[in-house]
């Protein structure tokens, strides 16, 4: 089976041109399926953005929602019109809202959105601002000081879902593709080739998810785990432990991309 990953496509800001264009490259590589790991748009554009590429690729759209995702809404009112989306075309599929998928024989996929959760780095000390509090209902409306606890929370939410699929994952599975936004680790933060300091780290980063991640991995090192990020908008690959990457996809506003085409056997 063959899987087109991309990230971060930002359609809101991709000419008409450009996005046939790139619709056509897909299909160029006849693939079973598209993953995309967030980022797809805004809040009050991303069902739109959904319907129009599943209607033009045709085939399964595997998805997380990235931050930008929810700007001018809430998260919760995202994601309802999102799921609602996923009901009406079956070939919308909202990993956050789905349980393992057995892509082939013991190769599962598994998605969550994740958060900059605040749990890496030094958030009380960072400058780093961003648009995220101004731009998203959930986080502008609260207090300063209880943004914080708020991004802990999203982040661990994350987490708890994910931990759980991967605990119903069967005693065959041998491999498993996780998708999600946020780089789960600071080591897979990168930007131009380095990874975040303790002023990004605390947006860029999904801490909770690499806590899930790592803890699966020691309880089960034969089961080989990818993962599938972006939100850094640079490229990189972390290797975790043997059996456990992650590989942080780029992405330019107005141009998106095909980070890779990934083959299953
Ligand atoms: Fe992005
Ligand atoms: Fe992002």
């Amino acid at each position: 089976m063959k899987f087109v990953w991309t990230t971060d496509p930002h359609f809101d800001h991709v000419p008409a041109a450009v996005w046939q264009s790139w619709v056509a490259d897909i299909a160029s590589k006849s693939p079973d399926g598209l993953w995309i790991t967030g980022d797809i748009s805004e809040g009050d554009d991303v069902v739109v953005q959904l319907r129009r590429l599943a209607a033009a690729v045709d085939v399964p759209v595997y998805f997380v929602l990235g931050n930008h995702d929810f700007y001018h809404r809430s998260i919760a009112d995202t994601r309802r019109d999102v799921i609602a989306a996923t009901r009406d075309d079956q070939r919308l599929v909202y990993l956050t809202d789905c349980q393992p998928i057995e892509l082939t024989v013991g190769v599962f996929l598994i998605g969550e959105d994740g958060w900059g959760d605040a749990t890496v780095g030094d958030f009380d000390a960072s400058p780093i601002r961003l648009r995220d509090f101004d731009m998203i209902e959930d986080l502008s409306r609260l207090p300063k000081e209880h943004l914080k606890d708020q991004l802990a929370q999203l982040g661990r939410e994350s987490a708890e879902r994910l931990e759980d699929k991967m605990a119903s994952l069967p005693p065959h599975a041998r491999q498993v593709i996780v998708l999600t936004h946020l780089p789960p680790y600071r080591e897979a933060c990168w930007y131009e080739g380095r990874t975040a300091d303790d002023d990004w780290a605390p947006s860029f980063v999904c801490g909770e998810i690499g806590r899930v991640l790592t803890s699966y991995n020691q309880l089960h090192p034969s089961i080989r785990v990818e993962v599938f990020c972006g939100h850094t908008h640079h490229e990189g690959v972390y290797k975790v432990d043997e059996n456990l990457v992650v590989r942080t996809g780029s992405s330019t506003y107005g141009a998106p991309e095909i980070e890779a085409v990934i083959e299953l056997l």
